[in-house]
C-alpha cells in the first residue's frame, strides 16, 4: 500500500543534529512541543548524524552525540511507542534520495542559500565540502521522503523549508504528482531562547563563544544556576516584557520563565513588581529551569543507564521508518525510468 494513502493523523517530521549541547532553548522551542505535539501528529524524530558531518566534525564524538541527542529526544518526553525516533544514516534512502533530488536541484537554488554562505564564511573557502552546499536537498530528502505534511522548525530553516517545497514541486511536475508539499511549523512566540551573554542572538548549542552563552540541558544544576545568573541584562530595574533591543535580556529571561511556568505576561509582571532588581529576577529563572532540567536529567540517567536500551529503540524506529521510506523510493525511482531488479 502507499503510505500517502494509509495516513490518518497529519504527519510531521522533524531532526536535530547530533552535535554541540542540546540547549534549554532546543527544549522550549522544539523538544518539548514535539512532545506535547505527538498525541495529534503521526511523528517521526530524526537524529540528522548525515547533516552534523558536513563541517569537521570527530568521529568518536558524533557517535556519542547521536546516542546523547536520541536520549535526550525521550527524556524530554517524546514516547517511543507513540512517535517513530530514528538515526538518519541507519534509513540509507535518506542519501539514495538526495542523489536523485540533487540531478533536479538547480545549483543557483543552493548558492542563494543563507546558512550555507553564513557557515562556509566560518571556514577557509578551500575546504568547504561539497556535502556542506548540498545539506539542504538531503533535509528536503529527510522531509519528502515520509510525506510530511508539517516540518516544525526554528525560523532560521524557512528557507530551508522554502526549497525543499520548490524541489517537491518540480519534481511533480516534471515526474507526475508523487511528493507531498510540506508546510513549515514555526513556534509563534515562545519560541526562541536568545543567548546569555548576548541576548540579541539566538541560543545556540554549538555557540562556543562563551561559556555562559547558554543553558545546556545536561549541565549540573549548579552550573546552570551560575549561567542564569550570570545573564546579561541592562542598568536598569524594571522587570516587564518589551521588545527594546537595550533590554533583551531582562525580555529574555521573562520568556523563558512564561515558557516554563506557563503564567501570563500581567502575572509574571505583577509577580516581579515587587522584586528589588535583577538578581531576584534571575533566581527566580534558574529556580524555575532548575525544576525544568531536574527530571529531563533523571529520565536521561535511566535511560542511558540501561546498557543497550536506546539502541534497541533506536533499531526498531528505523525499521518503521525504513518501510515508508523504501517504498516512496519505490515510486521515485520508477517514476524517474529506473528499471527493477528481477531476483
Ligand atoms: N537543518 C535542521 C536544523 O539544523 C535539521 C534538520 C535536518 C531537519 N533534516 C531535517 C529539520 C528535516 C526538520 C526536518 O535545525
Amino acid at each position: 500500500m502507499n503510505s500517502h494513502v494509509s495516513k490518518t493523523r497529519k504527519r510531521v517530521l522533524s531532526g536535530v543534529q547530533p552535535s554541540g549541547n542540546l540547549t534549554i532553548g532546543n527544549y522550549i522551542g522544539a523538544l518539548r512541543q514535539w512532545a506535547r505535539e505527538q498525541h495529534n501528529f503521526e511523528s517521526f524524530f530524526c537524529v540528522v548524524d548525515l547533516h552534523a558531518i558536513t563541517v569537521p566534525y570527530d568521529p568518536a564524538e558524533l557517535r556519542a552525540k547521536t546516542r546523547e541527542v536520541a536520549a535526550l529526544y525521550l527524556a524530554c518526553g517524546i514516547d517511543p511507542d507513540i512517535s517513530t525516533i530514528f538515526v538518519q544514516s541507519h534509513v540509507p534512502a535518506h542519501s539514495e534520495l538526495t542523489w536523485l533530488l540533487n540531478c533536479i536541484t538547480p545549483l543557483g537554488w543552493l548558492n542563494r542559500m543563507t546558512q550555507f554562505k553564513d557557515k562556509a564564511a566560518k571556514q577557509q573557502a578551500d575546504s568547504v565540502g561539497t556535502g556542506l552546499l548540498d545539506y539542504p536537498v538531503l533535509m528536503a530528502a529527510d522531509i519528502l521522503l515520509y510525506h510530511a505534511d508539517a516540518v516544525p522548525v526554528g525560523d532560521d530553516q524557512r528557507q530551508h523549508l522554502e526549497l525543499t517545497r520548490d524541489i517537491a514541486q518540480r519534481f511533480n511536475h516534471l515526474f507526475g504528482e508523487t511528493f507531498t508539499i510540506p508546510e513549515a511549523m514555526i513556534p509563534l512566540s515562545g519560541g526562541r531562547v536568545m543567548g546569555l551573554d548576548d541576548p540579541t542572538n539566538k541560543m545556540s548549542k554549538s555557540e562556543t563563544s562563551s561559556e555562559y552563552h547558554a543553558v545546556y540541558l545536561l549541565d549540573p544544576l549548579d552550573r546552570a544556576r551560575k549561567k542564569i545568573m550570570r545573564a546579561v541584562t541592562d542598568s536598569g530595574r524594571d522587570i516587564s516584557f518589551n521588545d527594546d533591543p537595550q533590554r533583551a535580556g531582562v525580555n529574555n529571561l521573562l520568556e523563558i520563565y512564561e515558557a516554563l511556568t506557563g503564567k501570563t505576561r500581567s502575572e509574571i509582571e505583577a509577580h516581579f513588581a515587587t522584586a528589588r532588581g535583577y538578581g531576584d529576577l534571575k533566581k527566580e529563572v534558574a529556580d524555575v529551569v532548575i525544576a525544568a532540567l531536574e527530571p529531563i536529567q533523571q529520565r536521561y540517567r535511566e535511560i542511558t543507564g540501561e546498557q543497550g536500551y536506546v539502541d534497541s529503540l533506536l533499531a526498531q524506529g528505523a525499521e518503521r521508518a525504513a518501510e515508508i521510506a523504501r517504498s516512496t523510493l519505490d515510486t521515485v525511482r520508477d517514476r524517474m525510468g529506473f528499471i527493477k531488479t528481477h531476483s
